[in-house]
């Protein structure tokens, strides 16, 4: 099982059955919250009926297209519309299958780009420490979280640098949004930079809000620093809104609500409301425009699945593109962010909270570890919310929330209350 104790499951299997709305029903018939947006993708809920048709009907219509050599209308049709939402000047988009797909292809077109420039040496990535980017070989080399990478030692793509984290208790503790303190350690790239030398670095990989590692925000200014040092040495900036993007920040994409335009932008998971595999990567039109040269018969980009634009994935796309739209849920994390804020702070004081952080409709409780078993204590509010209707995400010692953005108060209040009580009972 995919980042699962196994033999805890086995013992105690946690089996979810049924979904509508904000909730989940488990197999032998339990009503839980979604508090995570299945992970952090249902943005618009559960059971949308719009969804279901749409893959219903393109299934009966054409269920398989290939997009080698060959295109289907609404692959084109959900590009335009995704560009429309984009960050200005992101009009290209190339279709992938996940997120970790996305994160490597965006890595090969940065290489590509700067050797279709006549910049080949340009190959080394920095990314950031505690960033999660996915499990392929590129994302986990650029990531920075520990455990997945320790196992598979020396299989790491070489030429990897990263800066350091963002996360930092001791000045940061109990933030209501951005943190103040830390916008300096962007700086940390100038460094890098002297070391390696501009020339030989293509492409700076950085989540806007890690998500997976804890939820780790960027502190006031930190974004708008690594864009100016990538622009004074002609470094591409990758933003990887797997997590952030279709909404997540209060914005369609967390670049448009930090303000900050990457060359790059990596996604999925919200983008077809995690009802079918899909992701897509967001370029800058300067990026796209580099390949196009050489016989106009070559291939320029020698990169591809499968199931790139899958019709059906399109199809669902679309019609989640179209309830976000209907909905205003694009949008809503910001305006429901107050309310989000100041219930997830009302666990400030609870014993051994050590921080809660929040943005937009994403927040982090952090526990104290217990004495020599890093990850129990939050393992155990997460199972016992879990008994109590509440399903929650556990990363180490953190229970991370990022409900679906249909979220109501009482919602909010209901995951607020459970989630403190839990933690007030364990040890
Ligand atoms: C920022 C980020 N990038 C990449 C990924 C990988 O996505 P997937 O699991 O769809 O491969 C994730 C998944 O959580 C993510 O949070």
């Amino acid at each position: 099982m995919p980042f699962t104790a196994n033999r805890q499951f086995k013992a105690h299997p946690r089996l979810l059955a049924r979904a509508e709305g904000m909730h989940y029903w488990t197999a032998d018939g339990h009503q839980v919250i979604d508090a995570v947006a299945g992970l952090w993708c249902v943005n618009a809920g559960h059971g949308r009926r719009e969804i279901s048709e749409a893959v219903a009907r393109q299934l009966s219509v054409m269920e398989y297209a290939p997009a080698f050599q060959m295109g289907h209308p609404i692959a084109f049709e959900l590009a335009n519309r995704l560009a429309a939402i984009a960050p200005p000047g992101m009009d290209r988009v190339f279709f992938t299958n996940s997120g970790s797909e996305s994160v490597d292809t965006a890595l090969k077109i940065a290489i590509g780009y700067h050797r279709a420039r006549g910049a080949g040496q340009r190959t080394r990535f920095i990314g950031r420490e505690m960033g999660y980017h996915g499990v392929g070989f590129g994302g986990m080399s650029v990531g920075g979280m520990v455990n997945n990478r320790k196992f598979f030692g020396s299989s790491m793509l070489p030429g990897v640098d990263h800066l350091p984290h963002t996360l930092d208790i001791g000045h940061n503790a109990f933030s209501r949004g951005l943190p103040q303190w830390g916008m300096h350690l962007a700086n940390e790239l100038e460094r890098l930079v002297a070391l390696h030398d501009a020339s030989t670095i293509a492409a700076v990989i950085v989540e806007p809000i890690s998500g997976s590692a804890g939820v780790l925000l960027p502190p006031v200014g930190y974004l708008k620093r690594l864009r100016e040092i990538c622009d004074k040495h002609d470094i591409l900036l990758i933003f990887d809104e797997v997590i952030t993007g279709f909404g997540r920040a209060g914005k369609p994409f967390a670049a448009q609500a930090f303000d900050v335009t990457p060359d790059l932008m990596t996604t999925a998971k919200g983008l077809s409301n995690g009802a079918i595999p899909m992701g897509a990567v967001f370029t800058q039109r300067k990026v796209y425009d580099a390949f196009m040269q050489g016989p106009e018969n070559t291939i320029e980009l020698f990169h591809g699945y499968t199931y790139s634009a899958h019709p059906v994935a399109c199809a669902a796309a679309l019609a989640t593109l179209d309830i976000y739209t209907k909905e205003e849920l694009l949008t809503r994390a910001a305006a429901l962010s107050p309310t989000w804020e100041d219930a997830v702070h009302s666990m400030r004081g609870l014993p051994h909270v050590i921080d809660v952080r929040n943005y937009g409709l994403i927040a982090a409780v952090e526990l104290e570890p217990s004495a020599g078993t890093p990850g129990a204590r939050a393992f155990e509010v997460f199972l016992k919310c879990f008994e109590r209707g509440v399903m929650v995400r556990q990363s180490g010692d953190v229970i991370a929330l990022s409900p679906p953005l249909i979220v109501e108060r009482g919602h909010i209040a209901q995951i607020v209350e459970t989630l403190s009580q839990v933690i007030r009972e364990t040890a």
